[in-house]
């Protein structure tokens, strides 16, 4: 888009594209500047452990989810009682997800687990349809496949909504669209989303899809009534644009701006300077990758940082500034410990390239083995189940 091809040579951080400055990785500060989001500090980690009464997830330990917008604002609410509700999403563009994927739903369900809240899960079908070329047919074909991946990913029924776009939009949904479309100038929505004249008018009106269900009336099965419900939404940073403009909306049709933790990317294999992207299959590990395939691309893909023999390997130490296996090991590899050690061994050149990309192998073979293994377990009718329009009347409990 024109004003993105202008900015070439800086970070490009949308929902569509991320690319660093030329030469470097994404530089997270200057987003959360640029964005106008808050920092993620320890004060509010160790508030989350506190008021859950459980170690926080390690995705808040190390700083994965470093941003977040009045997520202070949620916790004091639930300090004096009041409940919230979690809002994600999915855009089912591909068969199988990413790890990257992963990601937000890992945490979402640790949310959902920890915080005991009610959570809606949007499949936006409708976007994917508009942006990827496919008819309606296969992008509705692609969000229940999709769907299948993250109950996998160990959401509670009874705590859960998923629901596509082509099926649940109407009536109070599309009420709530509409009120927001009122107050979104074509301006502004060019200004936040860089649309050009040539875009056709379905991307266009496309924000207030992902914008309404932030607001508890779009779904009055759930929480009628319940108009002043907070939302949270757990996502990485590229959707920010999204909710950027929801928040500024919301008070102007009576509704609490929602709250957002949002993460940085986990990383292409060819190094930090793009994320992992379902549009090209040599950056990404898909959760239906067989160990073969994990072990072919991260031996051959993953960006290392060692040095290029093993005499100044052993002289310089590993950049692991730049260093995927180790990176990656910092979001899949639980143990504190452990990954400390492989950190200060490698660093100083006492362990080598290959014994690390063999741990993190490991790592990876039997994450993706245990997704495989649930999401096996996912027959038709827990997909029909999660995604039928009913009352969840155990949700805060
Ligand atoms: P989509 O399908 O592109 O991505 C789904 C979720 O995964 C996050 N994500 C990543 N996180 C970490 N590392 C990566 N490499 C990576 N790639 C993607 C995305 O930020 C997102 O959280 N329009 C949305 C669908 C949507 C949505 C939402 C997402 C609708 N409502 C509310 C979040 C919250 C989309 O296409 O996401
Ligand atoms: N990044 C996604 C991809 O390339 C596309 C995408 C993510 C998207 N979020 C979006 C497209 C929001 C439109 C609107 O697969």
């Amino acid at each position: 888009m024109e004003n993105q091809k202008q900015e070439e040579e800086e970070q490009i951080v949308t929902p569509w594209e991320v690319t660093a400055e030329k030469g470097g990785k994404i530089d997270y500060d200057k987003l959360i500047d640029k964005f106008g989001c808050q920092r993620l500090d320890q004060s509010l980690v160790d508030r989350v452990a506190r008021l859950t009464a459980r170690p926080p997830h390690v995705f808040l330990r190390r700083g994965v989810f470093f941003a977040h917008r009045d997520f202070n604002d949620v916790l004091d609410a639930y300090e004096r009682g009041e409940k919230f509700y979690l809002y994600t999403g999915r855009g089912p563009s591909s068969e199988a997800l990413h790890l990257g994927h992963l990601v937000p739903f890992m945490f979402t369900k640790y949310l959902q687990d920890a915080f005991k809240v009610p959570l809606v899960i949007q499949l936006t079908d409708d976007e994917k349809c508009m942006w990827k070329n496919l008819t309606v047919e296969e992008s509705q074909r692609l969000a229940r496949e999709n769907a299948k991946d993250i109950i996998a990913c160990g959401f509670d029924v009874s705590r859960t909504f998923i629901f596509s776009d082509f099926d649940y939009v109407g009536g109070s949904f599309y009420k709530n669209m509409v009120k927001i479309a009122k107050c979104v100038t074509y301006n502004k929505v060019v200004g936040i989303f860089g649309f050009s004249g040539e875009d056709h008018i379905g991307k266009v009106s496309f924000p207030p899809v992902q914008a309404a269900p932030s607001f508890p009336s779009s779904f009055p099965h759930l929480f009628s009534g319940k108009d002043s419900l907070r939302c949270l939404i757990p996502c990485a940073i590229d959707q920010d644009p999204y909710f950027r403009m929801t928040r500024d909306v919301a008070p102007r049709i009576g509704y609490h701006k929602p709250a957002l933790i949002e993460s940085s990317f986990f990383p292409a294999l060819q190094g930090e300077t793009g994320k992992m992207s379902a549009s090209d299959p040599n950056s990404a590990i898909y959760v239906t990758d067989s160990a073969k395939d994990i072990k072919n691309k991260v031996n051959r893909y993953a960006f290392s940082g060692g040095q290029d023999s093993i005499e100044n390997h052993r002289k310089y130490g590993a950049n692991l500034e730049v260093d995927i296996p180790i990176k990656y090991l910092g979001f899949f590899l639980e143990d504190d410990a452990e990954l400390e050690h492989i950190r200060t061994e490698y660093g100083a050149g006492r362990m080598l390239t290959g014994e690390v990309k063999k741990r993190l192998i490991e790592v990876l073979t039997e994450l993706v083995e245990r997704h495989r293994r649930a999401r096996a377990a996912v027959t038709d009718e827990m997909v029909d189940a999660f995604m039928a329009v009913r009352p969840l009347p155990n949700m805060f409990s």
